[in-house]
């Protein structure tokens, strides 16, 4: 079964400088970096679509990212094969870049820099010729089969209240819509399929919607119920993950002990869930969700924003393979 992913959202640069941290720094009370490598990687819904290509193994599924990326930077998403229709009309546009200097012995971020303040916040967001063309691109995209939409919103511009009215007046054309926000008012997202929030958003979303933030599952009905969403998996960092959907519930641990960089789990968790969901309609959501737990916990084994070194079908078979012991 083919179909097609259409991921929108923030996108950022996750860039790390590695770097050989020896000595201190006659000036200050700080630690001299000496360069030894860079590094640069899709962030946000940039990290989104780089997982659902992983997952994706040799099936080459339409991917489809819009959020704003300066041309520089398309041979990231090309050597993905992921499809980024719009760019930013002018040659000087900056990305949102987070630079994580990092120590290559210990693999401990010295310091992280943002250049979020820098950036013309009015060129972020989509304007309306943009929306237009992605509500066109959902409808053709259900033409030829199934389509999953992604929001990936970091609350950095791209997601805003119109573009999203425009996406849910297409909601009979998307199979699924899962929305991974940051945004403590959820209101624009009634009536989207999943959410998958970490603990601290899914708190300030309890609050806003006048609930009481208890990580109990009993509690996550009640939020289904009024935030008007059908399901959620709440992520709790090294504490693993709690799922609910209609009168389905699972409470999974963390599957890995030896984490060193959870940057972009979360990311992990949206995608996985996405290419379940789509891939394997009859699959039962307590597989898809073991399936994203595992590989988020892989994702944490490795330094930097990373994404799911296992295919679905790899990750299924760890999966099943668990069962038998
Ligand atoms: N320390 C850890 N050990 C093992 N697994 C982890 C750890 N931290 C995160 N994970 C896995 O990654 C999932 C997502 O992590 P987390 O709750 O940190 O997401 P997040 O805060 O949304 O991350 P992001 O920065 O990508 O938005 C967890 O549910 C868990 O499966
Ligand atoms: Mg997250």
């Amino acid at each position: 079964m083919k179909g097609s992913f259409i991921v929108i959202g923030d996108i950022m640069i996750d860039e790390t400088w590695l770097c050989e941290c020896d000595r201190l720094s006659p000036e200050a009370p700080i630690p001299v970096a000496s360069l030894i490598e860079k590094e640069e990687r899709l962030g946000g819904a940039g990290n989104a679509a780089a997982n659902l290509r992983a997952l994706d193994g040799n099936d080459k599924t339409p991917i489809i990212l819009y959020g704003h990326l300066p041309r520089q930077y398309k041979e990231f998403t090309d050597k993905l094969d992921i499809q980024l229709p719009i760019l930013p009309n002018t040659n000087n546009a900056s990305a949102n870049i987070k630079l994580r200097i990092t120590d290559t012995r210990t693999g401990y971020q010295i310091v992280r820099v943002d250049n979020e303040q820098l950036l013309d916040k009015a060129t972020l967001s989509p304007n309306e010729n943009t929306e237009t063309a992605i509500v066109q691109s959902i409808t053709d995209a259900s033409k030829k089969g199934p389509v999953t939409v992604i929001i990936s919103d970091y609350g950095k511009g791209y997601i805003t209240p119109r573009l999203m009215r425009r996406v849910m007046s297409c909601y009979d054309e998307m199979t699924y819509i899962i929305v991974d926000t940051r945004r403590e008012d959820i209101s624009m997202f009634q009536g989207v399929d999943w959410i998958t929030p970490n603990e601290h958003e899914y708190a300030r979303m309890c609050k806003e919607l006048g609930l009481l933030p208890n990580f109990h599952p009993e509690n996550l009905h009640t939020f289904l119920e009024v935030a008007e969403i059908h399901g959620i998996i709440l992520t709790r960092g090294h504490r693993g993950m709690i799922c609910q959907a209609d009168n389905w519930r699972a409470v999974l641990p963390a599957t890995n002990a030896k984490a060193i960089d959870v940057t972009g789990a979360g990311d992990t968790v949206t995608a996985t869930l996405a290419y379940m969901l789509m891939k394997y309609e009859k699959m039962h959501y307590n597989t898809m969700v073991r399936a994203a737990n595992v590989a988020a916990g892989m994702v944490c084994e490795i330094q930097g924003t990373a994404t799911s070194p296992c295919s679905a079908e790899e990750l299924l078979y760890k999966v099943t393979q668990e069962d038998k012991f």
